[in-house]
């Protein structure tokens, strides 16, 4: 796997986050991929970029453009060094929030995107990292 293309964004405040999630949509169109899956990707970030504001305060994403073989895709690294989640499961599930959300931005953003994986440590932060492929 190659990877192309790499920018990364401070995320501090909501502002930051729908900037984010414009950004990988415009990536998106850059790389052809169908508008059903630029708003797949956009909202995607969007959603964790939030969970950085509300529960982390500061955090970071990295897009990258990734190649293999015939194959394009975005690659979205979404981190912190907030508080981290004691339990991942149940994180991910539909309605689980410790806050005033549906609950429905783990377990949506994970739906949205052809792979998804969570690594948290409680005390020293999150990253999500999250691809999708052109279809
Ligand atoms: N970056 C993070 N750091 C610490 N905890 C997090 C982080 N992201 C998510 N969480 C925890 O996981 C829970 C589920 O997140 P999720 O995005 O699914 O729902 P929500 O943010 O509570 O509500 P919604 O996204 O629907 O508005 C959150 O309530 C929070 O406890
Ligand atoms: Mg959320």
């Amino acid at each position: 796997m190659q990877s192309t293309f790499a920018n990364s964004l401070t995320i501090r405040d909501d502002v930051h986050a729908v900037v984010a999630a414009q950004f990988g949509r415009r990536l998106a169109v850059q790389l052809g991929f169908s508008l059903v899956d630029q708003t797949a990707i956009s909202t995607a970030i969007l959603e964790i970029t939030r969970n950085i504001v509300k529960y982390a305060g500061t955090g970071q994403i990295t897009l990258s453009t990734v190649q293999e073989g015939d194959s394009t895709g975005i690659l979205i690294v979404v981190s912190d060094q907030g508080p981290g989640i004691p339990d991942l499961a149940l994180a991910l599930k539909d309605g689980f929030t410790t806050g005033r959300g549906l609950g429905l931005g783990l377990p949506g953003a994970k739906r949205l995107m052809d792979s998804f994986e969570i690594v948290s440590h409680i005390g020293q932060g999150t990253t999500v990292t999250m691809g999708k492929w052109k279809s």
